[in-house]
């Protein structure tokens, strides 16, 4: 591995498993490697959701899912599934006939109500994964885009306007400025909410989020890091992903030590709204850390000695 090598490079891609009608494959896939994050994130997204319904009082929440993949961010923070749950009902239960499959899902979520009541429209490059995500009613709308170089309809444009929390969760990296370029200036723009949307993402800490955050600050959003949160994403793949990553992480002069040297990504928790809300949203994701058992993401890491030992969190 030269050290020019690019964060992109580096991490292993999945894109194969995203083409597969139904999630079988890759929550397979990642359980084996410990995938995590979109579950860890959930209570800071949940957070936000709750902190735009205090301020905007009688207005529903919409959410749009950058990188939506297979609707997962709707299972966890809409309808509060587990991983593990998720996982067990792709081995044993739901079918992998398509039409049997979205079905089965559809039953399952039929029967868990929503931990929110919340629309949410998902977006992703991964047709398969995102027509899942709609057929099994994860998704109230689907864009299937790569914003990076193409544009947004006119459709696409009013389901944008309609949202007020924006969640990206393991996809900053492939999904940078061009793509918030294009979302942002859109993004609760038919909607009275006093307080302007809200985003919650979690970044890696081999990419750089400066680019990003410059297309939130055009909009007069403001990118804020949560203090004291790193959040553990999943276990490396192999041994030559793992020395990848360390000698990205080493040309950027970030120290592994403690975090990725144990085997596992980090991310680290990030926010944006308007300057009035953003302080508000910081200190209540910092509180809703602390009232979690401190010690999860720690038993995670300590206990990391290969992908398949990640324990999920405690909550
Ligand atoms: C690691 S997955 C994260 C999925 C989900 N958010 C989660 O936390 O489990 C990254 C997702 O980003 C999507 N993606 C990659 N490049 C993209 C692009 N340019 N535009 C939209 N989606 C993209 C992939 O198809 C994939 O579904």
């Amino acid at each position: 591995m030269t050290s020019s090598t690019s964060p992109n490079e580096a991490k292993r891609s999945f894109s194969n498993f995203y083409a597969e009608p139904t999630p079988h494959g890759y929550l397979l896939e990642m359980n084996r490697l410990g995938y995590q994050i979109a579950e860890q994130a959930r209570q800071y997204c949940v957070t936000a959701a709750e902190i735009l319904a205090e301020e905007n009082p009688g207005w529903p929440i919409r959410m749009l899912d950058v990188g939506c993949s297979y609707g997962i961010g709707s299972a966890f923070v809409k309808y509060g599934c587990t991983f593990e749950e998720l996982a067990s009902f792709f081995s044993y239960r739901a079918p992998e006939d398509y039409a049997a499959c979205t079905a089965a899902m559809r039953m399952w979520l039929n029967v868990v109500p929503p931990k929110i009541e919340m629309g949410v429209v998902g977006l992703d490059v991964a047709e398969n994964a995102v027509k899942f995500a709609v057929d099994s009613g994860l998704l109230d709308c689907g864009i299937v885009k790569n914003l990076e170089s193409e544009e947004l309809s006119e459709d696409e444009i009013a389901w944008i306007s309609g949202c007020n929390l924006l969640i990206c969760t393991g996809a900053i990296g492939y999904i940078g400025e061009n793509s918030f370029d294009r979302i942002l200036p859109h993004l609760g723009s038919s909607r009275t909410d006093s307080s302007g949307p809200a985003a919650v993402m979690t970044v890696l800490r081999m990419f750089d989020i400066a680019e990003v955050e410059s297309a939130f600050n055009r909009v007069g959003m403001e990118v804020r890091k949560v203090p004291g949160v790193r959040l553990p994403q999943r276990g490396f793949a192999d041994d030559e992903e793992m020395q990848g990553v360390l000698s990205v992480l080493a040309e950027k002069g970030i120290d592994p030590e403690g975090w990725e040297s144990h085997g596992v990504y980090y991310a680290d928790l990030y926010v944006a709204a308007m300057p009035e809300l953003v302080g508000k949203l910081v200190e209540s994701m910092m509180k809703s850390d602390n009232e979690r058992s401190l010690f999860a993401s720690h038993v995670a890491v300590a206990s990391a000695k290969s992908p398949n030992e990640l324990t999920l969190p405690v909550e």
